[in-house]
């Protein structure tokens, strides 16, 4: 057996030392791939395990840790060097849909939330979902002027030089312009090109790409605007963001006068009379995919009517007019090496499968979730089978089936854990639950670590810097225990020995990157604060809601708290906020009722300061008002009049209380009309509400999915 395969604890030190030297060869080459040539070959797991190896290893013989250990090496810079860009308008992604049956429920939603009859057409644009990445481009009077990447939606990059290379991204537009246009699109490379490219950086001894996506966003991140113009980029025009003036009444028009314009749009698109045309088109599509000379992984549909797509805006990150409707997803097959069990934030224990490294998709996968323990049952996994694995889009790989033929005879089952893996604390089930969670609470080093992880992840503190390990070390070494204590650290740290600068893992740059990162946070959205705390039930969009609702720390807190000593009338309060139910309130109450969160809480908030929830339109009629509808709506669908109410700042509640501003009646209302004049709540027609709204706005349609503040990734 080689060096390489022998357990850390196995090895003599000779073996160690090459071992240690080859690992952070590997290493550094990968960070170099990822960080500098947006070309990861090793799966993120893969790379983990590099390092685990690596720390096992230096655990074993800390006098071999040399000065090139990854653990001393600060991590490769990200090539950045491109200044920042605030989009506008932001960029959206798309939901997905994966079969026919989701493709028609999306024309339902469209139709009721619309209010049209079953037999008015909603005709769709339908075109290729091209595998390459999103980019926006400005013109000012026809001059093309700057160029970004989409980035997390609200920034990207400036990458206007390297993009001005592209011959399909004209630098004058043709005819009458706007004087103001965004046009975004998809820069890819073609398959040929990609494999022209590899067979290239190959014979030059280079690293190859992994797909033309991973070859697309490479080539165009270079600093170097010369490699940029040497490599075969394409772009395709599928949208626009920030305008002066209207390119058409559709979306289909739109596409025509950006062709017209001077831009390349998809040959494929087609313009369809209603759903089953559209299914019918990504069925053709599907059919002539690999004939394509590009790689598409679906087909994009998008309500035609532009006052349709006003009117139906977004939610979140999503339009409510567009889907992607996926191809299926690529499979492959593997032996599984082991079934691990991983604690989660909330104490559930998840079965994982350890899978020999396979590619999937131009991607190696060597983990796959199997869930839970009646799912392993059901599809009789055990340690040493061959399965298929599935990976579709950014999901977690799964296991779909076992190949019963290759089982070996020594096929190890699945050991239920009746402890947690982690604290030792039994790991119990509960009547009706699928999952088995460990009853150590925050005694369990894993579901505090998650904790804290969830605290500072992307969609809750967005701390940079701050990942898996940093976070389990910090915790194992006592420097973090609750979230207050992050940000204690740099005041600890002046007085502490080891300072953090000489840490493992750690120099003087990353920490003071990091006790930056950290002090930005120290303003954090209410509805951040909320997500952060990681109450079950209370995900990213359930927070912004609870924020909307309460406005302020202080008002959320104090009602959760009474809500969690039972008062009634806070918890009808709570309950009346739509979208929230008993579930949601008892989660609530049981977390304000247990006295270690209120010490965490007021921990935090002597080190935070949590921003007033913003009113979504400030200065609006509506903007902080709770409004209810009842009865009949006869000019605008209850979803529409609804999503209007939020776009104008308001909260819509489900049933009438004290706190309702006011309650708008339709026809035949029943109840809730007389629960308002009982107590006193202001009622208004459908055209009373209808005017108010209108004049809020200025008699525009609400604006599709505004949002996003510059220095947060994502939305707050
Ligand atoms: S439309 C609001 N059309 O898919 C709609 N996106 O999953 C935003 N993409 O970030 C995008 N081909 O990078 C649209 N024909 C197409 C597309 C397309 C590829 C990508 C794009 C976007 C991602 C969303």
């Amino acid at each position: 057996m080689t060096a390489e395969r022998t357990a850390p604890e196995r090895l003599t030190e000779d073996q160690a030392a090459a071992e240690l030297a080859r690992l952070a060869a590997a290493i550094a080459r990968h960070d170099r791939l990822y960080h500098q040539e947006d070309a990861p070959e090793i799966s993120d797991a893969a790379y983990d395990a590099l390092r685990r190896r690596n720390d096992a290893i230096e655990a074993r013989f800390p006098q071999l840790v040399c000065a090139d250990s990854p653990n001393r090496r600060i991590g490769a810079a990200p090539a950045s060097g491109f200044a920042k860009v605030t989009h506008r308008v932001p960029m959206l992604s798309l939901d997905n849909a994966f079969e026919d049956a989701d493709v028609q429920a999306f024309d339902q939603r469209v139709r009721r939330f619309l209010g049209l009859g079953a037999d008015e057409p909603v005709p769709l644009v339908a075109e290729p979902k091209i595998d390459g990445l999103a980019i926006a481009l400005h013109y000012e009077d026809g001059r093309f002027v700057l160029g970004a990447t989409r980035g997390d939606g609200t920034t990207g990059e400036d990458v206007t030089r390297n993009l001005a290379t592209l011959r399909s991204i004209p630098a004058r537009l043709k005819g009458r312009t706007p004087a103001r246009l965004e046009v975004r699109g998809e820069v890819y490379m073609e398959r040929a090109d990609f494999l022209a490219l590899n067979r290239a950086r190959e014979a030059a001894d280079e690293p190859v790409f992994a797909n033309p996506r991973n070859s697309a966003a490479g080539s165009l991140r270079q600093k170097d605007m010369a490699v940029t113009a040497s490599r075969p980029l394409r772009f395709f025009a599928y949208g626009w963001g920030d305008l002066a003036e209207d390119l058409g009444p559709t979306q289909w028009a739109c596409l025509d006068r950006l062709d017209a314009l001077g831009f390349t749009t998809n040959p494929e698109r087609k313009l369809c009379a209603g759903v089953d045309e559209a299914l019918g088109l990504w069925r053709a599509i599907e059919a002539k995919r690999a004939s394509l000379p590009y790689d598409i992984d679906g087909v994009v549909y998008k309500v035609d009517r532009l006052d349709w797509q006003a009117r139906l805006g977004s939610v979140g990150r999503v339009p409510r007019w567009a889907l992607a409707h996926k191809f299926s997803a690529e499979t492959a097959r593997t032996t599984v090496e082991d079934i691990v069990v991983q604690v989660g934030r909330t104490g559930a224990l998840t079965p994982v499968a350890n899978l020999a490294p396979v590619t999937v998709g131009g991607v190696v996968v060597s983990r796959a979730t199997l869930h839970n323990e009646d799912e392993i049952q059901r599809k009789d996994i055990r340690v040493g089978d061959t399965v298929v694995i599935q990976r579709a889009g950014d999901v977690i790989p799964q296991v779909l089936a076992v190949d019963l033929d290759q089982r070996p005879k020594d096929a190890r089952p699945f050991d239920v854990p009746t402890a947690c893996p982690v604290c030792g604390s039994a790991a119990v089930r509960e009547d009706g639950e699928a999952v088995r969670r460990c009853t150590g609470g925050l005694t369990c080093p894993a579901q505090a670590v998650e904790r804290l992880r969830h605290f500072v992840g992307r969609d809750a503190f967005d701390i940079e810097g701050l990942g898996e390990k940093q976070i389990a070390a910090f915790f194992e070494a006592g420097l973090v225990r609750a979230p207050a204590d992050l940000f204690r650290l740099e005041a600890r740290d002046a007085t502490a020995e080891p300072r953090l600068a000489e840490r493992e893992g750690w120099g003087t740059v990353s920490a003071a990157n990091l006790f930056h990162a950290i002090a930005e946070r120290r303003r954090v959205p209410l509805a951040r604060f909320i997500h952060a705390l990681g109450v079950r039930r209370v995900g990213e969009g359930m927070a912004r809601v609870l924020a909307r609702r309460y406005r302020t720390f202080a008002a959320w807190r104090s009602a959760m708290d009474a809500v969690a000593r039972g008062d009634a009338d806070a918890r009808a309060d709570l309950l009346a906020i739509d979208k929230v139910g008993d579930a949601v309130a008892d989660a609530l109450a049981a977390f304000f009722a247990e006295p270690h969160n209120e010490r965490t809480l007021d921990a935090l908030a002597a080190e935070v300061t949590v921003e007033d929830a913003e009113e979504r339109a400030a200065g609006t009629t509506l903007a902080g008002k709770t409004v209810v509808f009842t009865g009949t709506l006869e000019r605008m669908t209850r979803d529409e009049a609804k999503a209007r109410a939020e776009a104008l700042g308001a909260t819509v509640a489900g049933s009438v209380s004290r706190k309702t501003d006011f309650v708008v009646v339709g026809s035949d209302a029943g109840s809730k009309a007389a629960k308002a004049r009982e107590l006193g709540v202001t009622t208004m027609t459908e055209d009373e509400w209808l005017a108010l709204a209108e004049a809020a706005l200025g008699g525009r349609p609400p604006p599709a999915g505004r949002g996003g503040r510059g220095k947060w990734r994502g939305t707050s």
